[in-house]
């Protein structure tokens, strides 16, 4: 049987690098979207729900690419601010804004509205689409609260800021390895392995 190919639809290095990871020993050739450098740019991400954004970004790369596509949206949801960032959660701070601008822009939201350490959820949707099937969609959500301020270094986007249930540090002072047994990414990524060993007729 030939080797199945998978891309990995995301163009967050960090994303890209966490799901990697995650994927390993899976029996398919994995691709990064630097391998197709012939597609035009990201679509806009303009879903109401991180569902319709993985959708959305599955279906356009499989526009230009004939294997399987694994697409990931996700984001921070704050309660207490009526579940900001949510979609927005990579131009929280406006188009173009860094990963450090958005969190500047969460601690200003959360104390202008009187709120210290409130509850979180790290949320990841992931939309497969094979060629000839429908799509499917697994989803992880991770709880915590969030930091009044930042701290650790390893991660990205808003880690340094959410402290995931159960622990006092936050996911930027967790080691790799700990961040995806745990993480959002990592339970939506265990359940895509079950499918699609299901998907090439194997055991996962
Ligand atoms: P997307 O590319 O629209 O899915 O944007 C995801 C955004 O959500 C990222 O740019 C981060 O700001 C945030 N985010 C998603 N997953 C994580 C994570 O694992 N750690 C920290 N921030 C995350």
């Amino acid at each position: 049987m030939l080797t199945p190919r998978l891309l990995i639809a995301s163009g967050n290095r960090h994303k890209v690098r966490e799901i990697r990871a995650l994927l390993e020993g899976l029996p398919a050739e994995v691709l990064g979207l630097e391998d197709l450098p012939f597609v035009p740019e990201e679509p806009e991400e303009t879903g109401a729900t991180f569902t319709d954004n993985a959708l959305l970004k599955a279906r356009y790369y499989s526009g230009f690419f004939e294997g399987c596509v694994l697409a990931d949206d996700s984001g921070l949801i704050v309660p207490a601010l009526g579940g900001a960032p949510g979609v927005l959660s990579a131009r929280y701070a406006g188009s173009g804004a860094d990963d450090e601008a958005n969190r500047r822009k969460l601690l200003e939201s959360l104390r202008a509205s009187g709120f210290t350490e409130p509850a979180a959820d790290f949320v990841c949707v992931l939309c497969f689409a094979a060629p000839g099937q429908p799509p499917a969609f697994f989803l992880g959500r991770w709880p915590g609260r969030i930091a009044s301020a930042a701290r650790g270094t390893r991660g990205f986007g808003y880690d340094p800021l959410f402290i995931p249930e159960g622990h006092s540090c936050t996911v930027a002072e967790l080691s790799p390895e700990e961040k995806n047994r745990l993480s959002h990414r990592g339970q939506a990524l265990a359940k895509f392995r079950g499918h699609f060993a299901k998907f090439l007729g194997r055991d996962p």
